[in-house]
């Protein structure tokens, strides 16, 4: 709801932006860290080199590769297993000081389980940190960021309850191989396009169950994290002392009008697409947000169950999972205007616009610019009102915004729209400071073109350009690699 947005704020947002714009240095405090991420999947390719195991990634693009762009996959992708220095290079260019990059799950461990660690995965992930580290870049780790080994996968992956302690199990594998130079861990990326999307859209998943899949997803995967958190906590931090979150995107959602009715059903939204995923984890008392529990109870009442389809949790998980943190990753690229449907309206139910157990419709504000994404309007503001959402929700917590990005289509070296975009976004931080939000990084989405999922090499993100056609996928810096390099250089917008 629009309640935490008083009056006063708003007057303080609009004389602070009112200074900005007569052109006051834009500067970031000295303690602020930039950086740019990738993940495994998308850059590094060699999928079956060595003894590295099948990802669900691998057999998906292999098997139904015309729901990809152009029939593409990652198993070339940007060659980073072979090019790692030309990354580390880059991200020296730029001046990063943290690079988040991902470790492939059946590169380190072929069969999944934690008893087969593969030599290969394990030196490649070694050199990347070293290399890292030599530059001065600090490594920010993703555990993982959607491959999961086939084999886990055809035993159910995120639904099978079984998969926590897999989880856990690896990740006590990569903490005791990097911990002693890793310090920064995000255990699982995007967990909400992980499970409501990949169990729960059809998309990308065939043969799931897309009706309960989602909330046994939800469930098992906080369980996931939790117990990865726990092993770090009880077996590493004395030693290493690094810390821990779990990266959540947040499609920031604002009422479509000021009814009543429309900033409840956007609150109530907000806890169903954000909530289920951070208040387990963030909240003081943990567990589902309640006003989801109500509505998957009604609807799953309404539809002749005998029970919710929310799958709850007992009074020992929610202790479990509770407080699972160091500090709050967060994903923003976009947001949109919750409303209800229209009489005889033709609702198109995908994850980005419509919310079937709310019955809540996702639009688009008209006056929201496009960059060449459909489903990504340009709302920089809503990254701010997001930082502020998940301060009120949980406290004054260290927010590290762990991706943001824009992508084109066409390859263009010139990157005038991305480079706005960086620095609205980037605007938007500054002023979220000057308001106490504890936002301590920000990090841009994605070091160099990649893999981009079910759009393969289509749409680009990167700050670097990666010619696709030549084996030794050649990377060109964009204008807004130099814009980038500028900023963290200067400090200042
Ligand atoms: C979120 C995901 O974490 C990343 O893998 C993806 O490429 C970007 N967003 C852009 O869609």
């Amino acid at each position: 709801s629009a309640r935490y947005f008083s009056t006063v704020t708003r007057t303080l947002i609009f004389w602070a932006s009112v200074s900005h714009s007569c052109g006051s240095d834009l500067r970031f405090p000295s303690w602020f860290k930039f950086g740019a991420a990738s993940a495994a999947y998308q850059v590094e390719g060699a999928w079956n080199v060595s003894d590295k195991g099948e990802s669900k990634w691998d057999r998906l693009t292999h098997r139904y590769s015309e729901m990809f762009a152009n029939g593409s996959n990652g198993d070339d992708a940007c060659n980073s297993y072979y090019l790692w220095e030309r990354d580390i290079e880059m991200a020296a260019e730029l001046g990063l000081q943290f690079y988040r990059f991902s470790i492939s799950w059946p590169r380190l461990l072929p069969t999944g389980f934690a008893n087969n660690i593969s030599e290969d995965g394990k030196s490649y992930y070694n050199n990347l940190i070293d290399g890292l580290l030599e530059k001065g870049i600090e490594p920010i780790v993703t555990i993982y960021h959607w491959d999961m080994p086939q084999m886990f996968q055809d035993l159910g992956g995120w639904a099978n309850p079984k998969i926590s302690d897999w989880f856990a199990e690896y990740a006590r594998v990569v903490y005791s191989l990097y911990g002693d130079r890793v310090k920064n861990w995000i255990t699982i990326n995007e967990p909400l396009v992980e499970c409501d999307w990949y169990y729960g859209q059809g998309i990308l998943t065939p043969e799931r169950d897309r009706f309960v899949g989602p909330y046994i997803c939800n469930k098992n995967l906080l369980l996931a994290h939790a117990k990865a958190y726990h092993v770090y906590d009880q077996e590493f931090r004395n030693d290493y002392n690094g810390k821990l979150s779990i990266a959540n995107n947040l499609l920031w959602l604002n009422p479509y009008s000021d009814s009543e009715d429309y900033q409840e059903l956007t609150e109530t939204s907000r806890l169903f697409m954000t909530g289920r995923y951070t208040h387990p984890i963030f909240s003081k008392e943990g567990g589902w947000p309640s006003a989801v529990e109500e509505a998957v109870a009604k609807v799953s009442k309404e539809q002749g169950y005998r029970d919710t389809r929310l799958p709850p949790f007992t009074q020992e998980e929610i202790e479990l999972i509770r407080g699972t943190f160091d500090y709050f990753a967060m994903n923003y690229y976009t947001s949109r205007m919750v409303r209800r449907p229209r009489p005889s309206e033709e609702i198109v139910k995908s994850a980005f616009s419509y919310i079937a157990d709310l019955d809540a419709v996702l639009d688009i504000d008209p006056s929201w610019p496009f960059g060449h994404s459909k489903i990504m309007p340009i709302y920089p503001e809503g990254m701010r009102e997001q930082m502020l959402w998940v301060t009120q929700q949980y406290g004054d917590i260290e927010i590290l915004i762990t991706e943001n990005g824009y992508s084109t289509i066409g390859s263009d070296l010139n990157d005038d729209a991305r480079i706005s975009y960086i620095q609205d976004h980037l605007e938007q931080v500054i002023l979220s400071i000057e308001e106490g939000v504890n936002v301590t990084g920000y990090t841009y989405w994605t070091i160099m073109d990649n893999f981009e999922w079910a759009d393969g090499y289509n749409s680009k993100f990167g700050l670097y350009e990666v010619d696709f056609s030549v084996p030794e996928r050649t990377r060109t810096p964009r204008k807004s690699a130099e814009y980038y390099a500028q900023v963290i250089k200067k400090r200042s917008l």
